[in-house]
C-alpha cells in the first residue's frame, strides 16, 4: 500500500491520526496525491461532468443571530426582502431555459416565510415536474418540513456548521443547539428528502480535532450532498475581525470527503471562489462535482451578503453561466 491518500481511497476511511496527517501535512506531493485520487474517484463516478444548481436567494429575513453571518437579525444595515412569487418563478424559468434543472431556494430562517413559500414550491413543481427542488431554509418545525415536502420539494441543505457542541456554542447564540440541527437532519431524511450537511472551514477557534469530528459526522450520516466552504469574516458581525479560513485546507477536505463518499454531490462553493479566483476549477480538480451559479436577481444580491465580498461579481446569471462553461472547458470538464 502507498500513501495515506491511497489508503483512504482503498478503504474509504482512515483513523484519526491519518486524517490529522492529511489535514496538517506540509508535504505538497502528498496533497497533490490526495487531490489526484479524489479527482480520479469523481471521474470514475460521474465522468468529467459537472452538475449545475441554480441558486435563488429568495429571502434574507432571518430570526437567527449566528455570530458569523451577515444576514443575522442584529444586522440593521441591510434591507430585508422576500422575492415575490412571480420573481421566483422567473428565476426558475431562466434557469430551466439555460439547462439548469435543479433549483435551490435558499433563505434566512423564517418559519412563517417558509410556510408562505409552500404554495410557490407547489407551483414550481407543477410547472417543472422534472426539476429537482432543493430547499435551504434553516431549522423549521417538522410540520413545515412535511408541508414543503408534500408541496414538491425533494432535497434539503442544512449545514451543521461544526460537529463539536462546545465550538457550536461559540459560533451561535445560546438558543441554538447542535442537537436540534442534527434532529432536523434526521427528520428531513425520514421525510424522504435527499439531505445535505457541511461545515465552515477555518471558523474562529476551530481545531483540527473539530474538523475530524465534522468528517466523522459526515462519514456516519452519509449525506447525499455536502456543502462546505471557508469561513469569511463579515464586518457587521461579532466575528468580523477573525481571519478567513484557508482555501487550501478547504480543497483538502473536498478530497477527503470525495474519497470517503464517492457518490456524494460536493459543490465547489461560492465562499471558496470568493477567496480564490480559480476556486471553482480548483474545487473540481480536488474532487468536487457541483457548481451553483447564482440566479438571484442582481437587484437584491447585495442584501444577501453572508460574508465580505460575496456580492461582488454582480453579473447576470446567463453571463455567469457562459463564463463558467468556458472555465470548465479549459480543464476538460463539461456540464
Ligand atoms: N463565512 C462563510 N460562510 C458563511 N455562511 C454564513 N456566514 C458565513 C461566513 N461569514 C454559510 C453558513 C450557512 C450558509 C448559508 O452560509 O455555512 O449555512
Amino acid at each position: 500500500m502507498g500513501s495515506l491518500a491511497d489508503e483512504l481511497r482503498e478503504r474509504k476511511t482512515l483513523d484519526d491520526e491519518g486524517l490529522r496527517d492529511l489535514l496538517e501535512t506540509g508535504d505538497d506531493s502528498l496533497v497533490e496525491e490526495l487531490h489526484r485520487n479524489a479527482r480520479e474517484v469523481a471521474t470514475e463516478q460521474f465522468g468529467r461532468v459537472i452538475w449545475l444548481r441554480a441558486l435563488i436567494e429568495w429571502s434574507n429575513k432571518c430570526r437567527n443571530d449566528c455570530l458569523y453571518c451577515g444576514i443575522r437579525k442584529s444586522n440593521r444595515d441591510i434591507r430585508r426582502y422576500s422575492l415575490p412569487r412571480e420573481t421566483i418563478l422567473e428565476c426558475c424559468d431562466n434557469a430551466w431555459r439555460l439547462g439548469v434543472k435543479t433549483f435551490v431556494l435558499q433563505g434566512g430562517e423564517n418559519p412563517n416565510g417558509a410556510v408562505a413559500l409552500a404554495p410557490i414550491v407547489a407551483e414550481i413543481r407543477a410547472s417543472w415536474p422534472e426539476a429537482a427542488i432543493t430547499l435551504s431554509l434553516g431549522e423549521l418545525p417538522p410540520d413545515t418540513f412535511r408541508l414543503l415536502r408534500r408541496s414538491g420539494a425533494n432535497r434539503y441543505l442544512l449545514r451543521h456548521e461544526t460537529a463539536d457542541p462546545v465550538h457550536y456554542a461559540r459560533l451561535h447564540p445560546a438558543s441554538m443547539k447542535l442537537e436540534n440541527r442534527l434532529a432536523c437532519l434526521r427528520e428531513l431524511r425520514s421525510l424522504g428528502y435527499l439531505t445535505g450537511l457541511g461545515m465552515m472551514v477555518g471558523s474562529p477557534w476551530q481545531t483540527t480535532g473539530d474538523l475530524i469530528s465534522d468528517i466523522r459526522l459526515i462519514e456516519s450520516f452519509k449525506p447525499e450532498m455536502i456543502g462546505t466552504g471557508p469561513f469569511i469574516p463579515h464586518h457587521a458581525t461579532p466575528l468580523g475581525h477573525f481571519p478567513a479560513g484557508s482555501p487550501e485546507l478547504t480543497l483538502r477536505i473536498y478530497s477527503i470527503l470525495r474519497l470517503m463518499l464517492p457518490q456524494a454531490w460536493i459543490p465547489a462553493t461560492t465562499a471558496l471562489a470568493t477567496l480564490m479566483p480559480d476556486g471553482r476549477t480548483a474545487g473540481i480538480l480536488a474532487g468536487a462535482n457541483v457548481v451553483m451559479p447564482n440566479f438571484t436577481p442582481v437587484t437584491v444580491r447585495e442584501e444577501y451578503s453572508l460574508y465580505e465580498g460575496k456580492s461582488r461579481p454582480g453579473a447576470e446569471a446567463a453571463e455567469t453561466l457562459n463564463l463558467l462553461i468556458k472555465e470548465l472547458d479549459k480543464i476538460g470538464y463539461h456540464v
